[in-house]
């Protein structure tokens, strides 16, 4: 197995005084997972660390000594944060890949400075098979799982692109609603339908979805599925594998007859962001309302403007869904 490695401490140091994580903060990455540069600067990190950060107070403490588990774990680089931030005694990782769980749990391993009080564990597994299968009940399950069924020539089991990407046969033959599926959620929902058999009472489920598409479906789909739905952050992601990315998505525009996706200029998206937050507009409608601002673009429009060189991003929603 060929391991790359990458040094992630700058990320780290930003969080301000750490007790649970050494100084240096280095990832093993195999050929299978998922970290694309900028990952912990404009990706999806500074949000979950913010997520973490606001969770473990808003559990109470609950999370602390408690089981969480991380669907779709990659280099689990979420998994020390979740060390770090919610002192969880149990830490479940699975991932598709022997390889990418392996590597995950020796990156939470070599980075993470005590972990007499954590136990850890890795599985291959898909979504939340291992949890059913080993009888594991979790007070927090967190996903950040990809959008973009593929039954192409695509490559998933490349780590770049089983970010974004996931093999068809993962949704094939399982119940999901087509407005979900339409909406490229149906990954999310399977996870979500499977968590709830695997969630202890007053347990809950974190989700990484960039709204691509209206808030208000997203919030449906946790209702649906019997979540009272939350929003923990709310800020502007990177869209990373842009060219391969944003060219499914304008395929799939093309295809689907009034479906159009939702993308922004990083920095002007950011920028008109924190304006809608000062005006007072809350977490359950921001992206919403940024969508009526008139400043979003289509996936075709988007792909043309990546390809001069811009930085498109998404409205990325950190969810916290409780089980009612
Ligand atoms: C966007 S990456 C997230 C990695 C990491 N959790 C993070 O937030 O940085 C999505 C991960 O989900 C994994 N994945 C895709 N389908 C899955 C499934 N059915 N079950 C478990 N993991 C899956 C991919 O292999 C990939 O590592």
């Amino acid at each position: 197995m060929n391991l790359t490695e990458v040094d992630c401490t700058p990320f780290f140091n930003e969080m301000g005084p750490r007790d649970r994580t050494r100084e240096r903060i280095v990832l093993q990455l195999t050929e299978h997972t998922y970290f694309p540069d900028g990952e912990t600067r404009t990706g999806w990190l500074p949000k979950v660390s913010r997520a973490f950060g606001a969770l473990a107070s808003l559990s109470n403490g609950r999370l602390e000594r408690g089981t969480v588990c991380i669907i779709g774990c990659g280099p689990a680089l979420d998994g020390i944060l979740a060390v770090e931030l919610l002192r969880p005694g149990h830490l479940v990782l699975t991932d598709l890949h022997e390889d990418v769980v392996a590597t995950g749990k020796n990156n939470v391993r070599r980075n993470c400075l005590d972990l007499t009080a954590t136990r850890i564990d890795g599985y291959v597994s898909d979504l939340c098979e291992a949890l059913l299968r080993q009888q594991i009940k979790a007070d927090l399950i967190y996903e950040n799982l990809p959008n973009l069924a593929t039954s192409g020539d695509l490559n998933v089991e490349e780590g770049a692109l089983s970010a974004s990407f996931f093999a068809i046969s993962e949704v094939q033959g399982k119940i999901i609603p087509p407005e979900y599926s339409r909406h490229m959620l149906g990954l999310h929902y399977r996870c979500l339908r499977e968590a709830r058999e695997c969630l202890r009472p007053g347990g809950e489920i974190i989700s990484c979805i960039g709204a691509r598409i209206p808030q208000s479906i997203i919030i449906r789909m946790f209702q649906d599925l019997g979540y009272k739905p939350t929003f923990v952050v709310v800020d502007l992601v990177e869209q990373f594998e842009a060219e391969k990315v944003l060219a499914e998505y304008a395929r799939v525009e093309r295809e689907t007859p009034d479906l159009e996706f939702m993308f922004y200029d990083l920095a002007e998206g950011r920028e008109r962001l924190r304006e809608l937050e000062q005006r007072g507009v809350g977490l359950e409608r921001l992206a919403d309302a940024m969508a009526d601002l008139g400043i979003g673009f289509n996936a075709q429009a988007a792909a043309q403007r990546h390809s001069m060189g811009r930085h498109v991003a998404v409205v990325g929603l950190v969810i916290r869904g409780e089980r009612s």
